[in-house]
């Protein structure tokens, strides 16, 4: 539905059979009843409206990741949908927000340019039990820049969710509990790192093979799994030698110019948005995407089946593509400091020290100053920023890594570094979160409120 500025869509989360593996049958939560939930498309420059029914038997909180929008429908841990069936849950008074009964509207201005977004699940504390069973879908962001480029469109145009999932022998999930909170029984040392699974899924499919024909293709890669990181290949990589990915956009949209990589990491949440051209190999080809950061059976992704059509290929990849703002450092007007690491002498993860609790406020920014955010990490944190998206200026062993380019909403803070991102809050004041996307992590703590004044 759709009147002259805005654009209404309706999901409803409720629990569903899902086929994952061939043949078995697995319980799952979901918005409207598949894994992942629909793709929305939404234009820049026109409102959405998201209606959210919850039928699922639990509170629930839809958080628009890249999203550029008011704080109330930013899913905000305190602002749950609760169930509408009248349920016992009730609401944690304790936690700031406005919760509502049965369904509530999100409402996206449209006040940001083409990207690929992804919305999911934000429950305090169970954000990883809810995603893994299911909560997560594309929301694909569209302007009139991006749609004027010669890229590959229509059906050549494929968003990719990877994610990684364990499976018990009845089809089941093998999430270890529904709150991978340390204070709960049965839940041991293992999760505090995050919950793996030995299986990748590709929107949904276990190791999906994709005919493909001999021409471009323009894939947005999501990694969407709880704390899995990835090192993407192509196996074999293009005959002729040259770089196998060119990286178009990321998590914030278009590059200013392509950049070319042999292979990608991807944090928790990051999204890369590459084209790769099938051309350049022999028909018949089996093309295997590969993770080179694997663990048990996770080394492989998805293979391309190079059909022996090549038709012609009107698309092309520009050298400029946008031209993008840069930040620059030296105009900052203050730095902030924030230290990712297990909290001390307690089983658990924190920043600056301090265990999530909501209210609790590490920064308040003004609206429209420029800010230096220093992350320092132990061990890897892929670090997510709601409300703006934010750019790389210097790791602390050297300057912006090869996946830092564009502007990026999720950063993967690797071992024992230090990095430095420049941020500008703009438009909405209110109160958002900052956090750690390993989603064990940040149910175990690893998040904080900042305030836009
Ligand atoms: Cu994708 Cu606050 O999360
Ligand atoms: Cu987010
Ligand atoms: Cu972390």
């Amino acid at each position: 539905r759709s009147d002259t500025a805005t654009d209404y869509y309706e999901i409803t989360q409720r629990a569903a059979d899902v086929e994952y593996l061939p043949g078995l049958r697995t319980p799952s939560w979901t918005y409207n009843g598949s894994f992942p939930g629909p793709t929305l498309i939404t234009r820049s420059g026109r409102r959405a409206v998201v209606t959210h029914r919850n039928e699922l038997p639990r509170p629930v909180v839809v958080h628009l990741h890249g999203g550029h929008m008011p704080a109330d429908s930013d899913g905000y841990p305190g602002d749950t949908i609760l169930p509408g069936d009248g349920s016992s849950v009730s609401h944690d008074m304790s936690v700031p927000g406005n919760p509502v009964v049965g369904s509530r509207d999100y409402v996206y201005p449209g006040k940001q340019r083409a990207a690929t977004l992804w919305y999911h699940d934000h429950s305090m504390g169970f954000t990883g039990a809810t995603v893994y069973r299911g909560l997560a879908g594309f929301h694909l962001v569209r302007d009139d820049e991006d749609d004027a480029l010669p890229l590959p469109k229509g059906d050549r145009d494929i968003p990719l969710m990877i994610t990684d999932r364990s499976f018990a022998a009845d089809g089941q999930f093998a999430y270890p509990s529904l709150a991978p909170n340390l204070t709960v029984p049965g839940v041991t040392d293992d999760h505090l790192n995050g919950v793996l699974g030995d299986v990748v899924l590709v929107n949904g499919a276990p190791w999906p093979a994709l005919p493909v024909d001999r021409q471009r293709y323009r894939f947005r890669i999501l990694n969407a799994s709880n704390c899995r990181r990835y090192g993407l290949r192509l196996d074999p990589p293009p005959p002729d030698g040259d770089p196998t990915f060119t990286q178009i956009g990321s998590d914030g949209g278009l590059l200013s110019r392509p950049l070319t990589h042999e292979s990608i990491d991807v944090a928790p949440a990051e999204r890369f948005d590459v084209v790769l051209d099938f051309a350049r190999y022999a028909p018949g080809t089996r093309v295997r995407l590969v993770n080179t950061l694997a663990t048990d059976r996770t080394g492989e992704v998805m293979c391309f089946d190079v059909s022996d059509r090549t038709p012609q290929d009107t698309t092309a990849i520009p050298d400029e593509l946008s031209s993008v703002e840069y930040l620059d450092p030296r105009q900052a007007v203050r730095t902030r400091e924030f230290l990712f690491q297990s909290q001390n002498g307690d089983p658990g993860w924190s920043i600056n020290g301090e265990p999530y609790t909501p209210g609790t406020v590490l920064a308040h920014s003004r609206l429209g100053d420029l800010e230096l955010w220093r992350f320092t990490s132990d061990v890897h944190h892929p670090v997510h920023v709601h409300l703006n998206h934010f750019q790389v200026t210097r790791r602390s062993n050297g300057g912006p890594g090869p996946y830092d380019a564009g502007w990026k909403d999720t950063v993967d803070l690797l071992p024992a570094q230090a990095m430095e991102v420049a941020i500008r809050f703009t438009d909405y004041p209110g109160r958002f979160v900052f956090h750690c996307h390993n989603l064990e992590h940040e149910d175990m703590g690893m998040m904080a409120d900042f305030t836009t004044i």
